[in-house]
């Protein structure tokens, strides 16, 4: 369903990214790799490639709005500006505050930047064309984080994301595009530390479930991955 479908997924250099990755690579989708150095994918890519896929690089910061509209022209590029799956992955998570009444604005500031406004451009960057296709698959990965003020910088800035899908979705009834949300659980990852309950390697198969959904399943839906286990 997937084969020869073109995908974008951000922070695929190491933890969920590179699972979803290398998975829609093995399912036949053409990857676009996007982390912060060219060297970060270098391994998958080759991977990827020798394994008879399509894979390509794109170095981007995406806390640098320049570098996020040079990663879309990339894109449009490399597809002929018809990307199929959009997985937006990649976040950054803020400092433990252990006096959260003290948390600076700059935690604010650079959660939305990255885990917000940033997949919400994207959204807004591809969407159109996927409708003028009739067929797309957006993810944008959430968190169960709850009841956490120590780290509310980052978890409102899922809020914001999960809040754009809610009122995106009405949007994109019958356009054959769905957008949906993935919660991966707690894993251990960099971004998850040591800490986690989960292996990293636990979000798959459900991290997939949002991009192989039939076109009459629903959109605006939250996906939780370790629902899938096998
Ligand atoms: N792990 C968990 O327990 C957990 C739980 C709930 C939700 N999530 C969500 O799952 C997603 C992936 O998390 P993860 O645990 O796999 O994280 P991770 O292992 O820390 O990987 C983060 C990825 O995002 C990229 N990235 C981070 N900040 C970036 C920036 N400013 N510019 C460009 N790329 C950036 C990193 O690229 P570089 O290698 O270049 O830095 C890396 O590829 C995130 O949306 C996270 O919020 C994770």
């Amino acid at each position: 369903m997937i084969k020869g479908k073109w995908a974008l997924v951000t922070g695929a250099s190491r933890g969920i990214g590179l699972r979803v990755a290398r998975a829609l690579a093995e399912k036949g989708a053409q990857v676009i790799l996007q982390s912060r150095k060219l060297s970060g994918t270098e391994k998958l890519k080759q991977e990827i490639i020798g394994m008879g896929g399509v894979a390509h690089s794109i170095a981007a910061e995406l806390s640098d709005l320049n570098a996020v509209y040079t990663l879309i022209k990339k894109v449009k590029n490399i597809t002929g500006d018809h990307l199929d799956i959009l997985y937006n992955n990649a976040a950054i998570m803020t400092t433990y505050r252990e006096q959260f009444y003290d948390t600076p604005a700059d935690d604010y500031t650079m959660s939305f930047l990255v885990n917000s406004t940033v997949p919400a451009l994207l959204c807004n960057a591809f969407i159109p064309a996927m409708i003028k296709h009739g067929w797309g698959r957006v993810v944008n990965v959430t968190s169960g984080i709850a009841d956490q003020p120590s780290l509310l910088a980052y978890s409102a800035s899922k809020a914001a994301l999960d809040r754009y899908v809610r009122d995106m979705v009405p949007t994109l009834e019958g356009t054959g595009v769905l957008m949906n949300l993935m919660d991966p659980g707690w894993l251990r990852t960099d971004l998850g530390g040591p800490n986690a309950p989960n292996d990293p390697d636990t979000v798959l198969p459900g991290a997939l479930v949002p991009v192989l959904l039939e076109d009459s399943q629903a959109s605006g839906k939250l996906y939780c991955a370790q629902d899938y286990g096998e």
